[in-house]
This record gives C-alpha cells, sequence and structure tokens, in this order.
C-alpha cells in the first residue's frame, strides 16, 4: 500500500484537493470577498524571519504546556470548525487524533458528530458556542456540554453572515436526498477513495447540526441552523458576562482582534482569549492575527491566557506565534487537510509536523524550552504589527 505520510501541510492539502469531491475542498478553503485577509494570515507569517544561533544548542527540547486547565504535549490545538462531509468519522476522528498525540480540540456548535461521542474520544475537549437564539436556549446547550463533560466553553462571536467569495462558493444542498447525490454523483464518482469510505461506513453525509438542538428537540440542517442564528441579536459583552457566570470553568472568548476588546473580554471574567479573524471567514481585510498578537499579548498576557489562531502552517509559525506573546496556537484549515488527506492519520500526521517543526526550531534558536522564546529570536520587518482599538 502507498505510503499516506506527507511531509509538510502544503502536501496535505494538495492530497485533500485530489481526494474530495470539489464542493467539499472549497468549503474548507471558504474565506470571503476578495482573500486579502486569509492570504495576509499566511503571508505575514513569512515576512518573519528567525535569528538562529549555532553553537550551544540545546540536547533536549521541552513544549509540553498548559492551556484552559489543560496538560497538552505540544502548544498546537485544534480549533473548532463547522465543515461536514469531509471524513464519514468527523470530529470524533479528529478527537481521537488530537487524543493520540496528547492535545486539547474546541468542538464546533455546527459540527457534525455530538458533543457526547467527541468527548467520550478526547476528554479534553471544549465546546465552542455561537450566540444562537436566547439566553435560556444558550444555558441549556452548555448545560448539555457540561453534561457531557466538556473541558471548557470556546464563544466565537466574529460572524458576520454575509460575503461571496471571487473565486466562487461551493454548493451545499439543504439536505443530503437521493436527488442531490445524484446531482453531485459526477463530482464524486472521480473522487473513489472519498466514496468508498462513506459507503464502507454505509452513510450518506446527513448535513444536520447535532448540538444545536435544545429539550430534545430534532437536529436541524445546517442551513435551518444557520436561520436561527441570522435572526439572533448579537451578544453584547453584559451577555458575554452572563455567559461566563453561568460556566464554572475555563472559558474563552475567541475572535478578538482589538486591543480594546481584549479587555473589555478581561472584564467579562473569561479565561483566555483568542487572537483570531476567524481564519480570514470574517470581514475582508482584518489584518493577519500575527500582526495583532502582539500588542493584545502585551495588554492583557498577564491577566489571561492569549492564544492565536490564523494562518499556522508549520511548527515555525507557532514558535513565531510563541516568541510574540502567545501561550499556544489553535490551527483550523492545516489539520482539515490532514483529514481530508487521510482521515484521523492525516490529523496525526500535521500535529507530528507541528511537534517537529517547533522542535527544529528551539534547536535552532538555542532554547531549551518554548518558555525562553521572546521577540529576540525573530527579525520583525519595520512597521509589522498592527494595533487596533485603544
Ligand atoms: C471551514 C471552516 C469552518 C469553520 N467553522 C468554525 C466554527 O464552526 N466555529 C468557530 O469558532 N470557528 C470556525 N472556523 C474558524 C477556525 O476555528 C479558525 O479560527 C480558523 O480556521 C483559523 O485559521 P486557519 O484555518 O488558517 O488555521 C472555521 C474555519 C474554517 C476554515
Amino acid at each position: 500500500m502507498a505510503n499516506k505520510w506527507f511531509e509538510t501541510v502544503a502536501v496535505a492539502q494538495r492530497r485533500a484537493k485530489r481526494r474530495l469531491p470539489a464542493s467539499v475542498y472549497g468549503a474548507l478553503i471558504a474565506g470571503a470577498e476578495a482573500g486579502v485577509t486569509i492570504r495576509d494570515n499566511i503571508d505575514a507569517f513569512s515576512e518573519i524571519g528567525f535569528a538562529p544561533k549555532t553553537a550551544g544548542l540545546s540536547a533536549t527540547r521541552e513544549m509540553a504546556t498548559r492551556v484552559m486547565g489543560q496538560d497538552i504535549s505540544l502548544p498546537v490545538l485544534i480549533s473548532p470548525t463547522g465543515v461536514q462531509a469531509v471524513h464519514p468519522d468527523g470530529e470524533v476522528a479528529v478527537a481521537r487524533a488530537a487524543a493520540a498525540r496528547g492535545t486539547a480540540m474546541g468542538l464546533s456548535s455546527f459540527a457534525s458528530k455530538p458533543v457526547e461521542e467527541v468527548m467520550a474520544a478526547n476528554p479534553k475537549t471544549f465546546f465552542q458556542m455561537y450566540w444562537v437564539g436566547d439566553r435560556d436556549e444558550m444555558a441549556a446547550r452548555m448545560e448539555r456540554a457540561r453534561a457531557a463533560g466538556a473541558a471548557g466553553i470556546i464563544v466565537t462571536l466574529d460572524w458576520s453572515f454575509s460575503f461571496g467569495r471571487d473565486w466562487g462558493s461551493p454548493r451545499i444542498p439543504e439536505k443530503m436526498t437521493f436527488q442531490e447525490m445524484l446531482r453531485q454523483a459526477p463530482s464524486v464518482v472521480t473522487r473513489p477513495g472519498y466514496l468508498y469510505q462513506w459507503l464502507r461506513n454505509g452513510v450518506v453525509p446527513d448535513l444536520t447540526v447535532p448540538n444545536l438542538p435544545v429539550g430534545g428537540q430534532e437536529a436541524p440542517t445546517f442551513f435551518g441552523a444557520y436561520g436561527q442564528w441570522m435572526q439572533t441579536t448579537p451578544a453584547s459583552w453584559e451577555d458575554v458576562a452572563w455567559l461566563r457566570s453561568q460556566w464554572d470553568g475555563p472559558f474563552m472568548v475567541k475572535g478578538i482582534t482589538r486591543v480594546d476588546e481584549a479587555k473589555r473580554a478581561v472584564d467579562a471574567g473569561v479565561s483566555a482569549i483568542s487572537v483570531s479573524n476567524h481564519g480570514g471567514n470574517n470581514l475582508d481585510g482584518t489584518p493577519a492575527t500575527i500582526r495583532l498578537l502582539p500588542d493584545i499579548a502585551t495588554a492583557v498576557g498577564d491577566q489571561v491566557e492569549v492564544l492565536l489562531d490564523g494562518g499556522v502552517r508549520r511548527g515555525g509559525d507557532v514558535v513565531k506565534a510563541l516568541a510574540l506573546g502567545a501561550r499556544a496556537v489553535l490551527i483550523g484549515r492545516a489539520y482539515l487537510w490532514g483529514l481530508g488527506a487521510n482521515g484521523q492519520a492525516g490529523v496525526e500526521n500535521v500535529l507530528d509536523l507541528m511537534r517537529s517543526g517547533i522542535d527544529a526550531c528551539l534547536l535552532g534558536l538555542g532554547h531549551q524550552s518554548i518558555a525562553e522564546l521572546t521577540p529576540d529570536d525573530l527579525v520583525l520587518p519595520p512597521g509589522f504589527t498592527r494595533r487596533l482599538g485603544g
């Protein structure tokens, strides 16, 4: 059998592109409008250089850390993504991979697998919530996550609903019916590996959202859930503080780009924030998160755990984020490419690449531990950082 190991995330992406139907691959690319932010998330990491040492390097390197109360073996977590149809085992495969590699994950409230199944695969799972419905519904969803044993809550607020893409959006059906399967057939039959994997499991992607219903309702379709979300009044900071008061444990707000909002999050009592622009899927033109991190970390890094997500594709990116003040990073598309290319083993492969990349950077920079990383390890071009708000 062919060796399915891949040597970089870019290789995994190419394999995922070959293996997945075009509509599924396109849903993972996502992005907004002209794709300025998606590109900047990646390009900004490339603008940063390293200042390596050559002699006196450390024979051992340490990268274990603790995030939101969980001990993790590397400073890389799985970011919550609401994607369907990439793999029959979906988020359960991702959870198993994260557990096998000793790290934590966020489970999207728009995920394809129920929180109970994912928790059973990885107890280090945080449940991610959007602000959908009223406070009673939010509390009921949280209660379900608590009963399932969720290790923490992630609240994501940076979403603005609209946005076409200049490169075109994939067709996502309301439901996977027989007619829809026929319509998708031409793109799926050219992907035999993908097709076989679903046939072997005897299921078709059902495109429902099992973590959103409360009070014994049936799982809504993706678009049904999306519609309810669009009709919900967006959360205020008082709502965030209220939600936080309902959860006795680690609590993250994901989607902070501004210094003034990082401070509001601290005031709302959160334990962690992720500096995030939703992977370039929200307002196009938002700067890369790595440009925003230094000022936010300086402002609130001694009061809450500061994480970053957006554009992380290799261990060196992780090291750059840590040197600029992040405690850890979350990855999105990187593991989705791994999942698309080779299921659970592909996600493990991506986490292994992150680990070996971090290790190589620590060695080259002459450090014994991620705790020793500072901006002195990097070469930042003039005017690299951006400070938004306050
Ligand atoms: C296809 C896709 C679906 C996503 N769904 C969610 C989601 O349901 N909840 C959420 O908080 N973030 C979601 N995100 C954002 C990711 O959690 C993360 O912020 C982003 O992917 C990081 O950028 P990266 O993909 O460059 O690593 C999604 C991102 C992608 C690409």
